[in-house]
């Protein structure tokens, strides 16, 4: 057996994501040491994050492209772990890797095992992972929502989006989401959502408007660009914004940093209205607010309460084509690859 690895090939040139940013390559599968494992990839990871390191030169020309993953412990000498042990680690786009002394851990993401009974271990990159945390420190740690609240949240239909809507609805808001296409916006409905727009609409700001006859309370801001300019005018007094990603700004080649443009722009109606904004970085609640999250969603998702959506694509080979369109809004879900069969789907 191979393992199968996605490595970068070049620093991009380009604002997104082309084929030839990537190198294939099939290597000897490596041994662990004393105090490491070797774990095989289940389930990939694709998020909008991975494309800023690659642009920025934190991932170098020939390193594995990073990625959060699930996998399944293969050999062992590390303490702790056994053959079989299901464990989140960041293998990367690669089809097995080691973890344990000597291997770099990518800063907050500390490898850690799951319990394939509390919930499906493909969650562990989704709903129960990064991203749940990310949509429950941005809406209930800084925005601290009120019954009766409106919440505009954007790329709604999306792996973060998604669990942003529902906790709203949870403590009480009236949600009004906002995504890209007809299935979307129904997907939306269906969770609850009490208002949807589709920022692809003609009429999408006059829209947006009618949705929000109170104006909004709290904005949960994925994508920056138009959608942005449209809910500026909306803010009512005392409004609390997250900012958690401007993904509309991703592929930008001007040079510029583009959350300090985007609160420039902001600026003047965040005076007027007391806007209180909150940069969001989801590393920095991992320590003392992880424990207290996966109980809380834990719970929520076992119950029914909070449901998750996965845009699952079959294949490794796959992943620079799938992250790819996941940037331009041709996922549906929270985007991950399978990279290999899932025992405990077939148990
Ligand atoms: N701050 C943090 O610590 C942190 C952590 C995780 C994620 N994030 C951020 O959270 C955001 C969502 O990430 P995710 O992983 O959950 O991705 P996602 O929402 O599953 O996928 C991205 C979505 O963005 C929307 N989109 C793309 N380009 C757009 C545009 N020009 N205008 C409007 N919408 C656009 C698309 O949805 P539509 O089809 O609906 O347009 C697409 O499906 C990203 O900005 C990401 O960087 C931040």
């Amino acid at each position: 057996m191979q393992n199968q690895v996605w490595r970068l090939a070049r620093k991009p040139p380009g604002g997104w994501p082309q084929a030839e940013d990537y190198l294939w390559s099939e290597e000897a599968v490596p041994e662990p040491a004393a105090g490491q494992m070797l774990t095989r990839t289940l389930y990939l990871s694709l998020d909008p994050y991975q494309w800023g390191r690659r642009r920025s030169g934190s991932e170098q020309p020939g390193d594995i492209c990073h990625g959060r993953t699930v996998s399944q412990v293969t050999h062992s000498r590390l303490p702790g772990y056994a053959e079989g042990d299901f464990v989140f680690n960041t293998n990367g786009w690669q089809s097995c890797g080691l973890s344990g002394d000597g291997i770099d851990v990518f800063g907050y993401m500390l490898p850690r095992k799951i319990e394939p009974t509390l919930a499906p271990i493909s969650t562990a990159i989704g709903v129960m992972g990064m991203l749940g945390l990310t949509a429950y420190a941005g809406l209930i740690l800084q925005c601290q929502p009120s019954r009766g609240d409106t919440l505009v949240v954007s790329a709604a239909s999306g792996g973060v989006g998604q669990v942003v809507a529902q906790l709203g609805r949870l403590y009480g808001c009236r949600v009004v989401g906002i995504a890209g296409s007809a299935a979307k916006l129904d997907y939306l409905r269906s969770l609850g959502v009490d208002a949807v727009v589709s920022h692809r609409s003609e009429f999408f700001v006059e829209e947006l408007r009618a949705a929000c006859p109170d104006g909004c309370d709290i904005y949960f801001e994925n994508v920056g660009g138009g959608v942005f300019d449209a809910v500026l005018p909306l803010l009512n007094r005392g409004a609390r914004i997250s900012l958690c990603g401007l993904i509309s700004q991703y592929g930008n080649v001007d040079g510029e940093d583009s959350r300090s443009q985007w609160r420039m722009q902001g600026e003047a109606i965040f005076q007027r209205q007391g806007v209180l904004v909150h940069d969001l970085f989801v590393g920095n609640f991992v320590a003392d607010y992880q424990e207290r999250f996966l109980q809380e969603m834990g719970a929520y998702v076992r119950e029914g309460e909070v449901c998750y959506l996965e845009d699952k694509r079959a294949g490794l080979e796959q992943a620079p084509e799938v992250f790819a369109q996941m940037l331009q809004g041709d996922n549906f879900g929270k985007t991950l690859i399978a990279v290999s069969d899932d025992p405990t789907l077939t148990d």
